[in-house]
């Protein structure tokens, strides 16, 4: 079986796993306060052209959203996403548990606007009974979105304006900000990221490290204290050291860019296999997530040779499916999948 089923289902790229192996014998100061740590947040700064930003390394993404988002509201404020975002439908109410609600807003293909953020936060100010509700005080994205859709520069600087008139903060949540960097083909950089947003994630898990995000915090008003928030969070590990090293053998010499824009190549094949095959797409991914829909039929002849993620059935009997490519996905493995995709003509039911 060949697996599309999602980005994180392989150990690591050689080069993370030889930095690894190459501490072997060393011995690290505990915590995130050793020189690998130092050196790959100094590397995170100067990507991202911000000398004075906080660089912290969490083991997982949603302890990542939870601690930053929990760090930045008051007791009584929520969190505006996309209802289809990542922390309002697949954390388990991570953002809830800390006592504050995700507040929701209909997504456009994963995506929400300046528009819709005004329309909120005006609404919300201008009602009577506003303190009866929890007041907006954060704004999240994920870059890509759940449904590998990517913010452009142009749609990012509106929001941050949107957002810095409302003197909102906003937080873009990088699980997969490699991808969506490589699908906007040099329209989007790290610098971009920086500038927007008050804090945002550098995605290791799904861009090929063991594990790690990196918490990257640019507004100096945010960062008092961050580390007592991701200890009692749990989020600082003893061992934090690791993640130092990983980040900075994956931010070396352009390699975090160059594996995401092979994943990104490789979805674009699928793609656009699927679309000449005349089966839709759910939406327009440039990135390395694809969410083709497929008939019962055509989802059983891919399951007999490929993993891949049923979503949800919809409304006609078809399945919303989707196909992940990553940084470890091999061209000769995507071959084999437009084979079988080519072969799909048969299959209509
Ligand atoms: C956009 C986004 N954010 C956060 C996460 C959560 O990451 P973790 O599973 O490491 O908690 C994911 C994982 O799927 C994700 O896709």
């Amino acid at each position: 079986m060949i697996s599309f089923n999602n980005d994180y289902g392989q150990t690591a790229h050689p080069a993370v796993i030889e930095a690894v192996i190459k501490a072997q014998g060393e011995t690290f100061p505990g915590y995130g306060e050793d020189e690998a740590c130092d050196a790959a947040a100094q590397r995170i700064r100067s990507l991202c052209g911000a000398p004075g930003c906080q660089v912290h390394f969490l083991p997982g993404g949603t302890q990542a959203n939870l601690t930053l988002i929990a760090s930045v509201l008051r007791p009584h404020q929520g969190v505006l996403c996309a209802d289809t975002g990542h922390i309002a439908s697949h954390e388990t109410g991570a953002i809830e548990a800390t006592g504050h609600k995700v507040l929701t807003l209909p997504h456009q293909d994963g995506k929400i606007t300046p528009a819709q953020i005004q329309d909120f936060v005006a609404r919300h100010r201008a009602d009577d009974t506003r303190e009866h509700m929890p007041q907006p005080g954060l704004v999240y994205l994920s870059n890509t979105t759940e449904f590998g859709t990517v913010y452009t520069a142009p749609e990012l600087n509106a929001l941050s304006a949107c957002c810095r008139q409302l003197n909102l903060p906003l937080y873009l949540d990088g699980a997969r900000l490699g991808y969506a960097l490589a699908a906007a083909d040099g329209q989007l950089s790290f610098s971009d990221i920086a500038r927007c947003c008050d804090a945002f994630t550098i995605g290791g898990t799904k861009q090929g490290l063991l594990y790690g995000e990196a918490l990257v915090i640019t507004n100096p008003a945010l960062q008092k204290d961050f580390r007592y928030h991701i200890k009692q969070r749990g989020g600082l590990l003893g061992k934090g050291f690791l993640m130092g090293l990983q980040f900075k053998a994956l931010l070396q010499d352009g390699l975090y860019l160059s594996l995401a824009q092979s994943a990104t190549t490789q979805a674009l094949r699928i793609r656009h296999a699927f679309t000449a095959q005349g089966i839709p797409l759910f939406c327009d991914s440039p990135s390395n997530q694809q969410f083709p829909i497929l008939t019962a039929g055509q989802m059983a002849s891919l399951a007999n040779a490929f993993i891949f993620a049923r979503m949800m059935p919809l409304d006609d009997n078809r399945w919303l499916a989707r196909f992940c490519t990553s940084w470890a996905t091999l061209p000769q493995e995507v071959d084999q999948l437009l084979k079988a995709i080519q072969k799909l003509d048969s299959i209509k039911a």
